[in-house]
């Protein structure tokens, strides 16, 4: 997939700059051709000795080779890559790229390029958390750039948190995955549930769970990333999709969730189901804050809320597809059959929290997928990100029998 594909790996100063050698190694021996360009921070991290012996080119971190004369066309570069890779990207280098600061060669490069930008962040916690950081992220997002996503782990502060540049062999991942499926739901329409939903109480209470909306917003990076028309519908979470296509429809309730699936799924090819539904929600909505002084302890009724996920399975029709989820603690194989059959799904992806460090909030995710037939495939922990790729190309493998 990456054999004689030209990539230019942008390389500005941070500590995981140290990572890069391995990455160049990797692409190398894919059959890429890498040519390296470095910020001059970024040689203070490695050298470009190391890199051109790897790549077997110069390493170019000037306008001008000093003593040649040579100039460094920065548009031929750009108009040479097939893909642009900034790995480690730091918060200067992408406050650069996103305000077109062109004063060194990797920014200008980027400027230049018209190939499809990957970015790989790699800094502080605090650094990747602070506004101006998250706002220039979104703006390169804007731009079309892909943002593979830092993870989280012990930092070069020694601090633990979001800001580690994620490991060479996922960016490769990245890269291969965008140049094999890159267009292999291209023409479908794919709709996913993501996140809670919140059912009010009062004005400032509500009933909610624990997702973080990160699996739901993997899959849709991961259909747009493969051509699809995506359209993500959200309950309240505090995170973005990478993708640029990805349009995104805020609900807070099940009922509003319900009310929008059920309107754009007669225009759909794939629903997958992976929001986390509250089952019920107050009967009844206090107008003002319920207050703990002079009242006995409220008793709060419940009704049921719609099932989405069924609801749609009533009215799907041949040649659609809709994909389940199911979050359980016991009897995890059946009661997922049992639901691909009450809800008339045609899949469901079986994820259960008795695996510690999956399912709510986390980065990674292990789970099984049963289709309709009763086949089960059975997956390792891996990364949401990876979990995403598993069930798409599920669900193309469906597509194409
Ligand atoms: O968001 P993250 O922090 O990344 O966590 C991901 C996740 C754990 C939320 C996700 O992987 C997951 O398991 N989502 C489904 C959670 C759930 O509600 O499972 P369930 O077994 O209760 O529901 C079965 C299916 O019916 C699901 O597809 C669900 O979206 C749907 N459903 C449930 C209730 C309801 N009222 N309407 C529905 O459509």
């Amino acid at each position: 997939m990456l054999k004689n594909k030209h990539i230019v790996l942008g390389i500005s100063g941070g500590i995981a700059a140290y990572k890069s050698a391995t990455l160049v190694r990797l692409l190398v021996k894919r059959g890429a051709e890498v040519q390296v360009v470095m910020t001059p921070s970024g040689r203070e991290f490695i050298t470009p000795v190391t890199l051109s012996a790897l790549t077997g080119k110069p390493v170019i971190t000037e306008f001008f080779t000093a003593n040649t004369g040579q100039w460094n066309s920065h548009v031929d570069l750009g108009l040479w890559a097939d893909a642009m890779v900034i790995a480690p990207a730091t918060a200067c280098t992408i406050a650069k790229m996103a305000t077109g600061v062109a004063d060194n060669m990797l920014v200008t490069t980027y400027l230049s390029a018209k190939a499809p930008v990957f970015v790989a962040p790699a800094m502080d916690l605090d650094m990747i958390a602070h506004p101006s950081t998250v706002r220039n992220l979104r703006t390169l997002r804007s731009y079309g750039n892909h943002i593979i996503k830092p993870a989280e782990g012990e930092l070069a502060s020694h601090l633990i948190g979001k800001g580690r540049m994620e490991e060479p062999e996922e960016i490769v991942r990245v890269l291969e995955r965008f140049f094999s499926s890159a267009s292999d739901l291209k023409g479908k329409k794919v709709m996913i549930t993501a996140g809670p939903t919140y059912e009010r109480i009062d004005p400032v209470r509500f009933i909610g769970n624990f997702s973080s909306g990160k699996m739901g917003y993997a899959l849709a990076d991961e259909a747009a990333a493969r051509g699809a028309e995506v359209t993500l519908v959200s309950g309240p979470v505090s995170i973005t999709p990478s993708q640029p296509g990805v349009k995104v429809l805020n609900v807070e309730s099940a009922r509003e969730m319900h009310d929008t699936c059920q309107n754009l799924f007669p225009d759909t090819d794939i629903a997958i189901m992976c929001a986390a539904v509250a089952d019920y929600a107050p009967a009844q909505v206090a107008t003002h804050k319920i207050k703990r002084e002079n009242q006995e302890v409220p008793v709060i009724e419940l009704v049921k809320n719609p099932d989405i996920a069924a609801s749609l399975g009533k009215i799907k029709r041949h040649g659609q597809m809709l994909v389940g989820f199911a979050l359980e603690t016991d009897n995890e194989q059946a009661n997922a059959e049992d639901k691909i059959r009450r809800k008339n799904l045609d899949m469901i992806v079986l994820n259960s929290l008795r695996n510690p460090g999956t399912c709510f909030g986390t980065d990674r995710n292990k789970v099984s997928i049963i289709t309709l037939d009763g086949a089960c495939t059975e997956y390792p922990d891996k990364s949401k990100t990876e979990v995403a790729h598993d069930i798409i190309d599920a669900i193309v493998s469906r597509i194409n029998k």
